[in-house]
């Protein structure tokens, strides 16, 4: 561990950076706190940066001329890219030494390409649902695995399609027809490889471990996203409406399963395939009747499952952050707030379609609970809406029910032009 005070740069913009931000903002490690480039909210745990995280340029020379300690990427563009191979090389050329928090190239490949992601998961025994990479060159071995498969049909464009690249039909006439378009191009070169899987039934739920490259991990609050616009998980999908953790299915009988034929086998796979894995490992996993299988891992944390988790975490991030940059996490525990959270997002009229920006945000004034900005930035004193999903209100109770009812008394403060959110966050989880 370094004496003293770290200063920290944070990557990102959105309602998980704000999260994160909030949580580092908490500890007396935390020196100087800057994000890049943060949101109308960040500011309030420290100072916005206005530079665009894959500007490797841009956030080297911040790095030099701000005296930062530490890196940690919100989102995983910039890994997928190769921000910490690069900011670890100009480091070491200048003679310094750069604590980053997150994976590089080499295992950002686990979000980068689903592929590679199946692959992995194939060679490590690690359960997932089975598949099959199609390209223009197998194109008819690809079309007999779709027809060998059962309705629905799920396609996933193999590189990063900012979110857009999964797409699941019933037919498969449509199957075929989604397969060609994705193969021509329809997300540009990130579908010259589409993974088709067969469809798993279950409910789903993220995992986030922070592990550190050599074996040491730890498991943070489980937690569950809602990803479709509309209440009963109906409509278009979005960036996700909310978030609540715990989740009560995810129990100690599911964890250890998780843990086993998981966590472990992903964390040994890594260390076996030489991959220095320092940072966030997401799981986005499905209980199918009881047995955990991954749908996809992603090199950060997830948004705005985020929003619950920080606030869930008892102890003090920072020092563990800085451990699994330095490749040993130790004894550092972390803690786990027994309390629920609940986030519920407000979302500008229209998303995920079009929608209009720069309305002004009133009654932030009014709640002095969390509010997690995302969307959002400051214009003088007043704060307008800048994306689709705007901002979060957080609250932790004794359980969810609580939490959720805290959760939205705040947002019921809170009002601009449009504002959408759905009423049902958790529900499904506390109907009886
Ligand atoms: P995204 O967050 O855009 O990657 O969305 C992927 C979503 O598609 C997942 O959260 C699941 O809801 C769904 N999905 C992906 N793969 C499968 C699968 N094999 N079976 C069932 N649902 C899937
Ligand atoms: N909430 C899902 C994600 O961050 O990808």
């Amino acid at each position: 561990m370094r004496e003293g005070k770290i200063n920290m740069l944070l990557l990102g913009s959105g309602g998980r950076e704000s999260a994160i931000a909030w949580k580092l903002s908490k500890s007396p490690r935390t020196g100087k706190l800057y994000i890049a480039p943060g949101n109308g909210g960040t500011d309030a745990y420290g100072e916005n940066l206005n530079l665009k995280p894959t500007d490797f340029d841009a956030v080297d020379k911040a790095v030099a001329d701000l005296g930062i300690d530490m890196v940690i990427a919100g989102n995983e563009d910039p890994l997928v890219a190769g921000l910490r191979d690069e900011l670890e090389k100009r480091a070491a050329e200048r003679g310094s030494k750069l604590l980053i928090v997150g994976p590089g190239k080499d295992g950002a490949a686990l979000e980068g390409s689903k592929d590679f992601a199946k692959r992995f998961m194939s060679r490590h025994n690690i359960p997932t649902a089975r598949h099959l990479t199609a390209t223009k060159a197998n194109i008819d071995e690809a079309r007999a695995f779709l027809a060998a498969l059962k309705t629905p049909y799920v396609l996933k464009a193999d590189g990063l399609a900012a979110g857009k690249g999964v797409i699941i039909v019933n037919s498969l006439d449509e199957a075929y027809a989604t397969l060609e378009e994705m193969l021509a191009g329809q997300f540009g070169a990130a579908s010259a490889s589409v993974v088709i899987e067969e469809f798993l039934s279950g409910i789903e739920c993220s995992v986030f471990v922070l592990t550190d490259g050599h074996g040491g991990y730890r498991v943070l609050p489980v937690a569950k996203d809602y990803k479709r616009v509309g209440e009963g998980d109906t409509g278009l999908n979005t960036g996700g409406m909310g978030s609540v953790s715990p989740v009560p299915f995810a129990d100690e009988i599911f964890m250890d399963k998780v843990r086993d034929r998981i966590i472990v086998p992903t964390i040994e796979g890594l260390i076996a395939e030489g991959i220095d894995y320092r940072g966030f490992i997401f799981l986005g996993l499905i209980n199918v009747d009881g047995e955990p299988m991954v749908i996809e891992y992603n090199v950060r944390m997830g948004d705005p499952e985020t929003e619950v988790v920080m606030p869930r975490i008892a102890g003090d991030l920072v020092p563990a952050l800085e451990a699994v940059a330095e490749g040993n996490l130790g004894d550092i525990a972390l803690g786990e707030d027994r309390r629920a959270a609940v986030a519920v997002m407000a979302v500008s009229g229209g998303y995920p379609g079009n929608y209009p920006k720069g309305k002004v945000i009133k009654g932030l004034d009014k709640t002095d609970g969390i509010v997690f900005h995302a969307g959002t930035k400051k214009e003088g004193d007043t704060t307008v809406t800048s994306g689709g999903r705007v901002l979060a209100t957080v609250a932790l109770a004794d359980n969810i029910e609580k939490a959720a009812e805290n959760a939205y008394r705040e947002m019921s403060a809170i009002s601009f032009d449009g504002i959408y959110y759905r009423r049902d966050i958790s529900k499904d989880l506390t109907r009886q």
